[in-house]
């Protein structure tokens, strides 16, 4: 368990669901008249895609990736393994690939290198959170949440050591 602690709230539970609501918006306008796979990737991006999805203006279905990386509990190696797969085949699909944060950016495009492969009809990536290390690489992710300086938060589904997932806000861990 982390010896430090949530502090300052950076993201409010109000703010969450605003921005999770335009988010939704903005894709179901995108996506319309298409059959949508949204991709969660396990467990940072549950509550996130749990709630994005129950915005959408538009049908889709909804699969799970977890993933572990090796690196320390607050840095990630990039070296990616899949932990659990997919249960739906990918092939000719539209996919949306929805991830808590991006912070150097490996993890995603390892995940999509690995999607790519699978031939989906088209692979675009949503992310709640963005470090600026994220945006300094070239992902083109598609939708960002919020873009956030370089600090560890927690909440929201997101961890530090399997902690603070299940608070209801985005925080700075202090
Ligand atoms: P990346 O491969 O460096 O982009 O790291 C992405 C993964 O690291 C995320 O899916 C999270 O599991 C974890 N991570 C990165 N930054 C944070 C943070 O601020 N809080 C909690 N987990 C984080
Ligand atoms: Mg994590």
């Amino acid at each position: 368990m982390s010896d430090r602690a949530p502090g300052d709230v950076l993201v409010s539970r109000d703010d969450l669901t605003a921005r999770v609501r335009e988010m939704a918006a903005e894709i179901s306008a995108d996506y319309a008249g298409r059959d949508l796979l949204v991709i969660g990737i396990l467990k940072g991006a549950v509550f996130f895609t749990a709630d994005l999805v129950r915005e959408l203006a538009i049908p889709c279905e909804i699969d799970f990736m977890a993933v572990s990386s090796y690196g320390s509990a607050t840095h990630s190696s990039g070296v990616v393994r899949i932990t659990k797969d997919l249960d739906v085949a990918v092939e000719g699909r539209d996919v949306l690939l929805v991830e808590d944060v991006i912070d150097s950016g490996r993890t995603l495009r390892y995940l999509m290198r690995n999607l790519a492969a699978r031939d989906p009809a088209s692979l675009e990536t949503c992310a709640l959170l963005s470090k600026p290390a994220a945006d300094r690489l070239d992902l083109r992710t598609r939708y960002v949440g919020f873009h956030l300086p370089d600090v560890f938060v927690v909440g929201y589904g997101l961890d530090a050591g399997e902690r603070y997932r299940e608070l209801p806000y985005i925080s700075v861990l202090s």
